[in-house]
């Protein structure tokens, strides 16, 4: 078997990775986070007991785990240090199974206050951002000005470097945004505090993975977001600002895109959508109360609403082209328990009538109308279920279809939050 294996969102983030992850990983040596920040909220459920993590993977909660915060996360040191601390404080042990990038890109203080300042700016054109300062670092990283967590090891010239780029973001934040400057020498205190709590941790991740193949261990690299909110392939502006897709996995983390193995990719059985952005299938009837109220779609991160709606087959099969996912683990299916009839979208329609069966670009997409293919719904519960052999008919039905329209086999069938909750067909390490 090929050591590697991804899981990442297909959709517009929130589709269950956590959970998914965190059931696979009973297998697995390595869990590495690959890209994004702490923008990403995994919410976990283990015998009923909740953890909601955002910076470590979501491997933590298995004691044989070893996480890795790969080279292409942007790294907020003072989120790490307050999610290390949440988990100590539940007697989770985590810095001696913690390893973090030094090419890790810093998010500090004033990339929040940059996040925030674009967003009021944007006014109702905003994009909706978990204002986490996500954007703003990544910025730093591609005009090459932004610091790396290998930097603050030499704290003297950390603190220069730190001067020379706060001369620019502080004219930025005052001149252009009108807005209040970011006091530079209590941000370097903050950052290098924060950095000391997990110092012992910080390593060459690329070696180690590199290590970790060689020896046989077995990696599962864990996406943060969607793919449709991918820089390069989602619904652009409306996107986050890093590679969510598998391209992702190469290079931020090191591994190279010839020893990538499964990809799978986690699919919500309807869609969610948290920001601004095109979403042809929202729905603002009942039938979107009850996926919000069922599904208890509040963001884990922001506590923001989520927008719902059907299921969206173009823009999964997309997410399946773009990832060349092997596979779909289908979750929340237990929402739909109760709906008379289930829709999903198999194709748009444009100003002017002319039907299409992909993504449309830019404004396009924001006039993009669903059209739907109808299913019956089932009135029986399958909150829980682990096997297909329990499952309603119209239920099975559902998935079959779903499955057909994507063109990708279902994997694992999620139904319910727990992790026993879980019908699992296959996976890359056998069914048992
Ligand atoms: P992630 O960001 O992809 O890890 O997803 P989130 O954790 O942000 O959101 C998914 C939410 O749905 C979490 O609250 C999970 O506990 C919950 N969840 C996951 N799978 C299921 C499922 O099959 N059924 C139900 N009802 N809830 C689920
Ligand atoms: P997980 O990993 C859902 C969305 C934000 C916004 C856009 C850009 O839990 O699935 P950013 O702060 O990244 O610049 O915001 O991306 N977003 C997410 N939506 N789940 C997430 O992560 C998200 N991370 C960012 O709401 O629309
Ligand atoms: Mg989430």
């Amino acid at each position: 078997m090929n050591q590697s294996l991804v899981i990442l969102g297909s959709q517009w983030g929130d589709e269950g990775k956590g959970k998914i992850v965190d059931l696979l990983t009973e297998k697995v040596d390595y869990v590495i986070r690959y890209q994004g920040g702490h923008n990403a909220g995994h919410t976990l459920v283990v015998d009923g007991k909740k953890t909601a993590l955002h910076l470590i993977p979501s491997g933590i909660l298995r004691p044989h785990v070893r996480c890795v915060i790969g080279n292409g996360v942007v790294l907020s040191p003072e989120a790490l240090t307050q999610e290390i601390r949440m988990l100590e404080e539940r007697d989770h042990s985590v810095i001696d199974r913690l390893h973090v990038s030094t090419n890790c890109p810093l998010i500090l203080r004033v990339h929040v206050a940059l996040d925030q300042a674009r967003e009021a700016a944007r006014g109702n054109a905003k994009i909706g951002t978990t204002g986490r300062g996500i954007g703003p670092a990544y910025e730093d990283k591609a005009s090459r000005r932004g610091l790396r967590v290998a930097d603050t090891a030499d704290p003297a010239s950390f603190s220069e470097k730190v001067r020379e780029l706060m001369e620019y973001h502080n004219f930025i934040l005052t001149k252009w945004y009108r807005t209040k400057p970011v006091d530079v020498e209590s941000m370097i205190e903050e950052t290098l505090d924060a950095v000391s709590y997990f110092g012992t941790a910080v390593c060459d991740t690329v070696d180690l993975i590199h290590r970790c193949r060689r020896d046989g261990k077995i990696m599962l690299f864990e996406g943060a977001q969607g793919s449709l909110l991918d820089i390069d392939h989602g619904t652009y502006p409306f996107v986050t600002s890093s590679n969510t897709t598998a391209g992702g996995v190469a290079t931020g983390s090191g591994l190279g895109p010839r020893h990538i193995g499964s990809i799978l990719g986690v699919t919500k059985a309807y869609a969610t959508r948290v920001g601004s952005g095109p979403m042809p299938t929202e729905l603002f009837d009942d039938v979107g109360k009850h996926l919000a109220v069922k599904g208890q779609e509040v963001g884990t991160t922001t506590g923001r609403g989520r927008r719902c709606g059907w299921f969206d087959a173009v823009a999964v099969r997309h997410a399946i082209e773009v990832n060349s996912m092997s596979g779909i683990c289908l979750t929340k299916l237990d929402v739909l328990d109760g709906l008379s009839e289930v829709k999903m979208c198999v194709a748009y329609e444009l100003p002017g009538g002319h039907v299409v069966d992909y993504l449309p670009s830019g404004d396009e997409y924001l006039n993009a109308r669903p059209v739907y293919e109808t299913l019956s719904g089932w009135g029986e519960t399958t909150f829980g279920m682990t096997s297909l052999d329990e499952m309603p008919k119209a239920a099975k039905e559902y998935v079959r279809r779903l499955s057909r329209i994507v063109g990708a086999p279902i994997d694992i069938v999620s139904t319910g939050p727990d992790r026993e909750q879980t019908i699992v067909i296959s996976t890359p390490f056998g069914v048992d």
